[in-house]
């Protein structure tokens, strides 16, 4: 039988993926072995989160870009461990009683139902130091090492993941502490849209951006490629929460590896509850062919990022 290279780059992503993940995990590994200033305990807990079976998507796209971009994955290696150790924290954080408030993530109990709570708030801030201290010391020369640190600093920081987090957070607690007849009606569509958009390119969009522009940077790709990779990680990242919005509704469990059905219980801003479940479909189709679009300064080397896209459309993990 004879595959044309979509078909057959669809055909190879599960083998491409898993060999990505195996590269990123064994590199993790390394990273989290401590010396003896870290208390043994911490150390445990930091490598039960780090090292649990995560997609590692946001690792392989930092892989994948910089060797669109005709670069080593070796060179990209630090960078995309950084990135999943700043995600990784945020997930920790994320399941924190004062947070989402959630005992299942990666088919596994969470860090603070092992560890307890203060534990768990350690590990992120450990995760989260050391993501720069692995950039610092792994990508050279020192000023492309800088670019990446302020790159993901930025992701991380105030005006993206944690705003994001904040405003979604925020949005949920100000409504549940409503009696139900003061809660806002939801006849402003458009303006929960944008709200809701905004939330979502900040708490997850940005990480997927990220991605995206570390593995550009280190390629050191053009600018009109640099670009391409931007928009791409852009909407990809805006597709991925509304797909994980509609998995909270309609997945299956033992495949998501965490809780379902609490986003709509909290009163989450969420797609499925601004727009329905097929229009929410519909839009993250429509986000994902614009992300596949505008890889087009890519070609060809664009088709395993194409595929990453599609598959994030029709994931059910
Ligand atoms: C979960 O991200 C958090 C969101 C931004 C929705 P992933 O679904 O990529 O989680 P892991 O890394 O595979 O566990
Ligand atoms: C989490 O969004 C985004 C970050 C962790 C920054 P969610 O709260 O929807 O993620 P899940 O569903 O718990 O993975
Ligand atoms: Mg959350
Ligand atoms: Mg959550
Ligand atoms: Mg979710």
């Amino acid at each position: 039988m004879k595959f044309s290279t979509a078909q057959s780059t669809a055909l190879s992503l599960p083998f491409a993926l898993a060999e990505s993940r195996r590269r990123i995990d064994a590199a993790l590994d390394q990273y989290s072995r401590f010396d003896a200033g870290c208390p043994e305990r911490l150390g445990e807990a930091i490598r039960y989160c780090l090292l649990a079976p995560g997609k590692r998507l946001r690792p392989t796209l930092v892989l994948w870009a910089a060797e669109a971009c005709g670069c080593s994955v070796e060179a990209a290696l630090p960078a995309a461990c950084a990135v999943e150790m700043v995600h990784t924290y945020s997930l920790v954080h994320d399941d924190l009683p004062a947070m989402d408030d959630d005992d299942l993530r990666r088919g596994r109990a969470t860090c603070h139902k092992v560890y307890g709570e203060a534990n768990a708030i350690l590990v992120g801030d450990a995760l989260q130091a050391l993501a720069f201290e692995v950039l610092a010391a792994g990508i050279r020369p020192a000023e492309k090492a800088v670019a990446c640190i302020a790159t993901l600093a930025h992701a991380a920081g105030a005006t993206a993941l944690v705003g994001g987090q904040a405003d979604d957070l925020a949005r949920q607690t100000a409504e549940n502490d409503l009696p139900p007849r003061d809660r806002p009606q939801r006849d402003r569509p458009s303006l929960d849209l944008a709200a809701l958009e905004s939330i979502h390119e900040r708490k997850t969009g940005a990480m997927f951006h990220a991605s995206l522009r570390l593995g550009g940077l280190i390629a050191a790709a053009d600018p009109r490629r640099q670009a391409a990779l931007e928009a791409f990680g852009r909407k990809l990242g805006l597709a991925f929460q509304i797909i994980d919005d509609l998995l909270d509704v309609e997945g299956e469990e033992a495949a998501v590896g965490k809780r379902l059905g609490k986003d709509s219980n909290r009163g989450k801003l969420t797609f499925p509850a601004v727009l329905g479940l097929d229009e929410s479909r519909r839009y993250a189709r429509q986000t994902i062919d614009e992300a596949v679009a505008a890889l087009a300064p890519l070609a060809p080397a664009d088709e395993r990022l194409a595929s990453m896209a599609r598959f994030v459309l029709e994931r059910n993990q």
